[in-house]
């Protein structure tokens, strides 16, 4: 299974000051040499962590695969560069993002976007909850990959919500495969968790951000790292 890290939270800490460091493309470049498969990012229209200089870079710098998190909307898309994208519902006040795509109420915008990153080379991946309907229509609009998002997994209060979530992400998964989708996962994984989640089969790729940067404050971003892999790798 692949592990890629998201780095928006490093963009964060450099904007809450308005100064250059901590610079997330050195830090994704750094995660690169500590075995990460890819890097993430999340540029949103507010631009409240990583802006067009940083995509700029990562697109020129990461030899692994960059991430692009974004919404489908035109001046988004325009940036983009030939990287993958994964298209996520935004809105201006959440913390971060809150849930999957409602593909099915939304086709024609994500068909359109999704057309035109494809006419650019672009790969595309939905964000999608674990639910056989939006991964059946995510498929229909020619996505070439979905991201389940694991959050309620990750927040559910009980053992029993765990694996009843679990389960939900199990289908919905093979579901994915068997529809020809590569299948993602992420949200809220974390060191504690990831051990229960890696008993689902079919995931390809797993997106981790929060869990790996904080722990990184801590003991360095080589440990974090390493630390996360050796997890995901006993699988
Ligand atoms: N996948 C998507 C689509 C996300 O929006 C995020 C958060 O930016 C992540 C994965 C990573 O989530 P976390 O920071 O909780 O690991």
């Amino acid at each position: 299974m692949r592990f890629t890290l998201n780095v928006d939270h490093v963009a964060t800490l450099r904007n809450a000051r308005g100064e250059q460091q901590p610079d997330p493309v050195t830090f994704a470049l750094m995660a690169e040499q500590f075995g990460v498969d890819g890097v993430v990012v999340h540029l949103r229209e507010d631009r409240r962590h990583v802006n067009e200089r940083d995509v700029r870079l990562l697109r020129e710098m990461i030899t692994t695969k960059l991430d692009l998190e974004m919404a489908a909307v035109d001046d988004i898309i325009d940036i983009a560069c030939d990287v993958l994208a994964t298209l996520v519902p935004e809105k201006r006040q959440e913390l971060t993002t809150e849930g999957g795509l409602n593909v099915i109420d939304n086709v024609d915008q994500l068909k359109s976007a999704i057309e035109r990153l494809h006419e650019a080379g672009i790969l595309v991946s939905l964000f999608v909850e674990p639910d056989i309907e939006q991964i059946d229509a995510s498929a229909g609009i020619e996505a070439d990959m979905i991201e389940i998002h694991t959050g309620n997994y990750a927040n559910a209060e009980t053992e029993e919500e765990m694996f009843e979530e679990l389960d939900r992400i199990r289908l919905a998964a093979r579901h994915a495969k068997k529809l020809g989708l590569s299948v993602n996962a992420g949200h809220g994984l974390n060191y504690n968790n990831i051990t229960d989640f890696l008993v689902v089969d079919d995931i390809d790729e797993v997106s981790i951000g929060q869990a790996v940067i904080a722990r990184s404050v801590f003991v360095g971003l080589e440990k974090a790292v390493k630390e996360m892999r050796e997890l995901i790798n006993n699988r």
